[in-house]
């Protein structure tokens, strides 16, 4: 079930049975040369839609730029500053609890939003705690899910790309984006074959370091039915882990 294409009546009826929402947030930034600018969304929301869809779990819009300063040397990618993003995600929680939702499950796509997103839930708990109703037990709870920590989804990663993997761009999450949008597939051979790593400071600094934009990956290996593998492991995942944070 998705927010963005059901109408109020249906919302209101979903709140009698469930308090919960699963919100995808990642990120519109740089893959390297044949992976998409939306992979960071594209990934939980493709996972999210699917659990929703299986199971009647709601899934509401994603929340699709995030912390991207780094990349910004390549074009396309777009950025948030961090507290543009927690004041974002503050209102998106304070709307949704609002209307009576208690559990939100952000299911993230891109690993450096996490310390923002831990931000984010400290001021929307702050906001409970110093409001006009000051209490220190809000009945708003946030979790943050990393997709690719999912329960069976790392093993599967490696177990499918035993080598370069890496950590940017990789072919996990290039395989699931090809896999939801097998249309986008892009064919680039890799030079080098494996990117180098190193550390990550800013934009200019690094396109110098990842000129590719790559970082000890090889997605040249990325395929759909490998992307359909993570997918199916991933949803087994979430939604387990959903139902438990709902009914917690
Ligand atoms: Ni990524």
């Amino acid at each position: 079930m998705q927010l963005h294409l059901s109408s109020w009546p249906e919302i209101e009826d979903y709140l009698t049975s469930s308090k919960a929402i699963l919100i995808p947030i990642g990120s519109t930034e740089q893959h390297g040369p044949n992976g998409l600018l939306g992979t960071d969304a594209l990934c939980p929301e493709i996972i999210a839609r699917r659990a929703g869809d299986e199971s009647g779990i709601l899934v509401g819009p994603t929340f699709n730029v995030g912390q991207a300063q780094h990349h910004m040397a390549f074009p396309g990618t777009i950025t948030l500053r961090p507290s543009t993003m927690i004041a974002a995600m503050l209102d998106w929680a304070q709307s949704l609890s609002r209307h009576g939702f208690e559990r939100i499950y952000w299911l993230n796509g891109h690993g450096g939003n996490i310390a923002t997103i831990n931000a984010a839930f400290s001021e929307i708990y702050h906001g409970v705690t110093f409001g006009p109703e000051g209490s220190n037990r809000p009945p708003l709870r946030c979790v943050l899910r990393n997709w690719w920590e999912l329960a069976g989804v790392t093993d599967l990663c490696k177990q499918l790309f035993p080598v370069g993997e890496g950590s940017h761009a990789t072919p996990s999450e290039v395989s699931v984006t090809y896999f939801g949008y097998p249309e986008a597939i892009k064919h680039v051979a890799m030079a080098p074959k494996i990117a180098p790593t190193g550390p990550i400071y800013d934009a200019e600094d690094y396109r110098r370091r990842f000129p590719d934009g790559r970082i000890g990956s090889d997605p040249s290996q990325a395929t759909p039915e490998a992307g359909e593998k993570i997918v199916t492991a991933a949803v087994k995942g979430v939604i387990a882990e959903f139902r438990q944070f709902a009914a917690s």
